[in-house]
């Protein structure tokens, strides 16, 4: 098919709806909100965050997560322009492939696999270190043969697999039931997150502070303006996943008011629980003395509040395992429009449960794959990759809303994302640039696995796409897309 095609996309989605194999649109703005914080928060703040202080900011952490927050920002609100205009599940890939075509619609679903999938895996692997910590705290210790992956000297990571197996079976129940979870947590993880800061708040030593940006010790990332861009490369991760309620769009009862308010907000309620995090932290324990292994229950063990060591614990470990609920539900979601399309076998993919209403077999899958992954890989690997590929498909969004303006300009747009073109392309600019900081092997890494994508679509999906009918550009109309119901 021409790369620039124009796909009737809603037309394939209300062929399906009309069979009876749909998903149910229950979600409201305060669920996808909640959806987006429990995606956030997670991995990135509880392991991440002080090593980035630790390793190559300081305190000047803080400003690290402003900068990735702008990166995020800018890739939200394009994010926020095409779900209002496709809310239909796939997020990004759906983005694509109604701008660019199905070529550059397939390697950005096949990418999003690193981004859902492997990162509910990178997840897995942070919970089970919690979880053993916590177990330890009471007096029951794990083999390490069961709670490390081959190349950390363990056998295999049962935790890891149980929490992903878990998470997978309720999101097989239902996506109210899912979204009912994912606010329980959500709601636990953001008061532990604000005892945090409000707590260690009385805890400040000024002296910690200072310098705020300690100097570059004359090594590219080690403290000083390239400490702090290196930085947030890393700290990105904590800020993955309010893209994923873009993924949700086809369960949200009002897609187009509600789309902006889940993704914006999120971001905006988490850079500034992070910001606070990391001010807390650092002005609490001086930058190079942060205690990686559990930096933040650390802080306040090292001030006698055991107590608040014990709930932060806690707190981690109910907030990573929202992001894996997220994740997963991203993961199921990308696949079961890739499978509406044709691009992944129907019958398995596109399966939604007669009784649950859920994408089963696609979120069996997906929890399959975020299982084999997170048991047996290293959590510092994996984490890159997660970070490469979400950053690729956040550049990618940037130039589609750029194409579509200019080749649908008329088309109605519920929200619009500001300054087009200036937005999108500061959003490719930042977005880019934290790639680049991620170095030369996270590039090979995903060149591989989208050249092993490319050979599964020349080999199956283009023969197996649904796309009978190409429209030119233009010719896309506003009764493509489905409206809210
Ligand atoms: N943002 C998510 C986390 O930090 C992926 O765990």
């Amino acid at each position: 098919m021409s790369l620039f095609a124009i796909k009737p996309h809603a037309r394939i989605v209300r062929e399906s709806q009309g069979s009876g194999n749909q998903l149910k649109r229950t979600l409201g703005p305060v669920n996808l909100v909640a959806l987006g914080i429990g995606a956030i928060i997670g991995a990135g703040l509880f392991a991440l965050t002080p090593k980035a202080a630790h390793d190559n900011a300081g305190p000047a952490v803080v400003f690290s997560f402003m900068i990735a927050a702008l990166g995020c920002a800018f890739a939200g609100m394009c994010y926020s322009e095409f779900s209002t205009m496709i809310p239909i599940a796939g997020s990004a890939y759906t983005y694509a492939y109604a701008t660019m075509g199905e070529l550059l619609a397939w390697i950005i679903g096949w990418d999003l696999v690193l981004e859902y999938a492997v990162g509910a895996a990178t997840v897995s692997v942070s919970w089970s270190k919690y979880l053993v910590r916590l177990l330890d705290h009471f007096g029951l210790s794990l083999p390490s043969a069961i709670t490390r992956s081959p190349m950390e000297g363990g056998i295999v990571n049962l935790p890891a697999i149980f929490i992903i197996c878990a998470v997978s079976i309720v999101l097989i129940v239902g996506i109210s039931e899912s979204a009912k979870l994912n606010g329980i947590i959500v709601a636990i993880k953001v008061t532990i997150v604000v005892v945090v800061i409000a707590l260690g708040f009385g805890y400040l030593n000024r002296a910690n502070y200072t310098p705020f940006i300690p100097p570059n010790t004359g090594v590219f990332g080690e403290y000083g303006i390239s400490g702090i861009m290196r930085a947030a490369g890393v700290i990105f991760f904590a800020y993955i996943g309010f893209d994923a309620v873009s993924t949700a769009a086809q369960e949200a009862r009002n897609p187009q008011r509600d789309m902006p308010i889940g993704i914006i907000a999120s971001l905006a309620i988490c850079t500034l629980l992070y910001i606070g995090v990391a001010a807390v932290l650092t002005g609490m324990v001086y930058w190079p003395s942060i205690n990686i292994e559990a930096p933040i229950a650390r802080a306040f063990l090292d001030h006698n509040l055991v107590w608040a060591a014990d709930i932060i614990t806690l707190g981690a470990i109910a907030g990573l395992t929202s992001v894996m609920l997220v994740m997963l539900l991203g993961q199921s979601r990308v696949l079961y429009a890739m499978a509406n399309d044709g691009l992944l076998p129907k019958k398995f993919f596109g399966d939604v449960h007669p009784k649950f209403r859920t994408p089963w077999k696609a979120t069996i899958l997906a929890g399959l794959l975020a299982a084999i992954v997170g048991s047996i890989t290293p959590i510092e690997i994996i984490g890159d990759m997660v970070n490469i590929g979400t950053l690729l498909a956040f550049v990618i969004v940037c130039v589609a809303v750029m194409v579509l303006r200019k080749r649908d300009p008329g088309r109605d747009r519920p929200f619009k994302t500001p300054l087009v073109p200036l937005v999108p392309i500061l959003g490719i600019f930042f977005n880019l640039y934290m790639m680049y900081t991620l170095g030369k092997w996270n590039w090979i890494r995903l060149f591989v696995w989208l050249v092993v994508g490319l050979f599964v679509y020349y080999f199956y999906s283009r023969h197996n796409s649904r796309v009978q009918l190409h429209l030119l550009p233009g010719e896309l109309d506003a009764g493509d897309v489905p409206i809210a119901e």
